[in-house]
């Protein structure tokens, strides 16, 4: 029998659910809104030929275990290698039992968020900080609240004071988010003595702190600085990063650090096996002989792209009052115009214009920052970079905002 009547779920909906069109990502000319690493350095031969080699070597051990649903913290051989990155990396010390893999940090985060947040609790942020992680403290509920920052990332007073405000009126905060390295959205790094004044206010307000360090391998100029994680191992710290933008955002495989303790509890909110096997061996397989090599290759790259948009942007925006942050790592620069330069309104005219950015209120826990923007810069060639900056500023003389 052939029904054609259509079938309503209209008063079938779970309370929980919300309507989640699936997003088609559209592209401009010059693509400054997207989060991806450099497309021409992914290493895709070096992937295949790490899988083919692991096949032919061990093909009964992959035989074997692709018939079965992966452990539940992810492959064993690709958490052994972490855990040495990690030692080798950050000086964190874990070994491959304390590490869970997950279909990208995003999952590694969410976990996290739902085993330590209720609704209403109040979470703290940059800020400015990720879309991803605001999306999904805000699905959970938390009460988000950003904690002033400046070019080197989160103030540690100023931190301290948004503690003490928050409690006084009632909603003492229970948690803190911060990317530390490379910031996403702005691009910058905190110096480790911040990062220690922190660790102490924190450890003052009995508050964790989730450190995602997503943008770790991504460096091009200054220092890295030691992670909290490795800073402090009492367990106040919830480590999480990523293969993203290492290797590729498609191959999803990303992991967190915690508490033997806390890694239960995120545990029990996690659905299946742990992430795609196939993936775990060839990240592991061309990583073991290629990370230094990978990264070599990669990061001159990044580091031609984010001059080329420094150089456009001070070429045509000199005079006008923007700044534009300058990154020593990562994806992303942060474009600011004098207050009351509304770019969030004209986004989609420039955008049709030929110029695509994430305009500043998608990572304001507040909903402010009208007058600004992340610009991707690895993404697009340096020379499209370049012009595409050019191209920006004709466009907001255009649209009257500069
Ligand atoms: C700071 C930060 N954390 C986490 C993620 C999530 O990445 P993935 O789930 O691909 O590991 C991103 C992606 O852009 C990010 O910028």
């Amino acid at each position: 029998m052939t029904t054609t009547q259509k079938f309503t779920y209209d008063d079938l909906y779970s309370e929980r659910s919300e309507d989640a069109p699936a997003r088609t990502v559209a592209h401009a000319k010059y693509d400054f809104a997207v989060a991806y690493p450099a497309p021409e350095s992914l290493p895709m031969y070096g992937l295949i030929d790490a899988l083919k080699a692991k096949v032919d070597s061990d093909g009964e051990q992959v035989a074997r275990e692709m018939a079965y649903y992966p452990h539940a913290l992810g492959s064993p051989e690709l958490r052994e290698f972490t855990s040495e990155k990690l030692k080798a990396d950050r000086n964190i010390d874990v070994d491959p039992d304390g590490i869970v893999l997950t279909a990208g940090s995003g999952e590694a985060i969410a976990l996290l968020i739902q085993a330590i947040t209720n609704p209403g609790d109040v979470v703290l942020t940059e800020q400015y900080v990720y879309g991803g992680t605001l999306t999904q403290l805000r699905k959970f509920q938390a009460d988000v609240v950003g904690t002033p920052i400046d070019e080197q990332g989160i103030i540690p007073e100023e931190l301290e004071e948004t503690i003490k405000r928050l409690t006084a009126e009632g909603r003492k905060p229970k948690w803190l988010y911060t990317i530390p390295e490379n910031q996403n959205p702005t691009g910058s790094t905190l110096p480790e003595s911040r990062r220690r004044q922190i660790l102490d206010i924190c450890h003052k307000y009995s508050m964790p702190i989730m450190e995602d360090d997503c943008y770790i391998d991504l460096r091009f100029d200054g220092e890295v600085q030691p992670s909290f994680r490795a800073l402090d191992d009492s367990g106040i710290v919830m480590y999480v990063a990523s293969y993203s933008k290492l290797i590729a955002p498609g191959l999803r495989m990303g992991y967190f650090v915690a508490s033997p303790e806390l890694t239960q509890r995120a545990l029990s909110f996690k659905h299946g096996s742990g992430p795609n096997q196939f993936a775990a061996y060839a990240i592991t397989g061309f990583l073991k002989e290629g990370l230094q090599k990978h990264r070599e290759t990669f990061n001159p790259i990044l580091k031609e792209k984010s001059a080329s948009m420094q150089k456009g942007f001070a070429d045509h925006f000199a005079g006008t009052g923007a700044t534009l942050s300058v990154p020593q790592g990562g994806c992303y620069a942060w474009l600011t115009l004098p207050e009351g330069a509304d770019i969030t309104a004209i986004r989609d005219e420039v955008f049709e214009g030929g110029v695509g950015y994430l305009a500043g209120p998608n990572f304001a826990p507040d909903g402010t920052g009208q007058n600004m923007a992340r610009l991707c810069f690895a993404f697009e060639t340096p020379e499209k970079n370049y012009d595409g900056m050019a191209l920006l500023a004709q466009l907001f003389r255009k649209h009257g905002v500069m």
